[in-house]
């Protein structure tokens, strides 16, 4: 545990579910302890590798003793760490993250932007809406909710009434940025569906857990609501031509043909 800077911060949060606390920029992590087996949500960034398996050791697992990592959507904060562990743990991500991570999109998963020396890695196992994950005492149904980006899923446990929801929903109604591959509209469908479940607690990738989330779902609807419409004044009087027009080609004028 040479390179841990601080103790690890890992909290249970109902029997065999752990919080590890996020090291910033990095998500938290979430492992279960399930009865069959034993899995982490995310993983957090690639620095903080040692984090993660001195707050594992605190309930004494090794990374090796984790079955599967369920990644909830293709951002560097929240999958870093594993490029550190692919190879000894089974990784799952829903079918257009671990198209992005088996490419390398950096444009769609921002690791130079934010400076986060993660390596190249893929998905063993390319999850859709409806996916169930049985860990024995606990059994997580993959909801596809994309917005924030593309490839985020959201993982309900009807039983529990808990649902993990990694960027797509924090807790006070907060709702993320729509990054490239998201979409304003997408986020509200997402948010709307999230709302019609049966839900006692949900454990976001940042911030605070929410204990209160129907408030908390209604309010992040209401903010998608609001971010559309105002998206829609904007576009009206934005000379959007000559604002997107640059970054648009920016970003491709790679790929394309140079004209005579
Ligand atoms: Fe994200």
């Amino acid at each position: 545990m040479n390179n841990v800077k601080n103790k690890p911060k890992i909290v249970e949060l109902k029997p065999g579910i752990f919080q590890i606390r996020a090291v910033r920029p990095g998500s938290h992590v979430y492992l279960i302890k399930g009865s069959w087996r034993n899995i982490l949500i995310d993983t957090g960034m690639a620095d903080n590798f040692s984090n993660l398996e001195a707050s594992l050791a605190e309930v004494d697992l090794e990374i090796g003793q984790i079955d599967l990592i369920i990644l909830t959507h293709e951002h560097f904060d929240h999958i870093g760490a594993t490029s550190l562990c692919f190879d000894k743990v089974l990784v799952a991500a829903h079918r257009f993250a671990a198209n992005k991570i088996q490419l390398q999109d950096e444009f769609v998963m921002m690791n130079k932007y934010f400076l986060e020396s993660a390596k190249p890695f893929q998905a063993d196992i390319w999850l859709e809406e409806g996916t169930i994950i049985d860990l024995g005492n606990y059994r997580l149904q993959v909801i596809h909710t994309p917005g924030h980006c593309s490839g985020s899923i959201c993982l309900y446990e009807p039983n529990h009434r808990l649902l993990f929801t990694g960027d797509t929903v924090l807790a006070g109604g907060m709702i993320s940025d729509i990054c490239p591959s998201g979409s304003v509209s997408d986020y509200l469908s997402s948010l709307q569906t999230l709302r019609t479940l049966n839900v006692d607690e949900f454990y976001p990738g940042h911030g605070w857990i929410s204990k209160s989330p129907a408030e908390d779902m209604s309010m992040a609807v209401e903010r998608a609501q609001t971010l559309l419409e105002e998206s829609k004044v904007l576009f009206e009087v934005l000379d959007t031509k000559a604002t997107f027009e640059r970054l648009f080609f920016a970003a491709r004028k790679f790929a394309l043909p140079k004209k005579e």
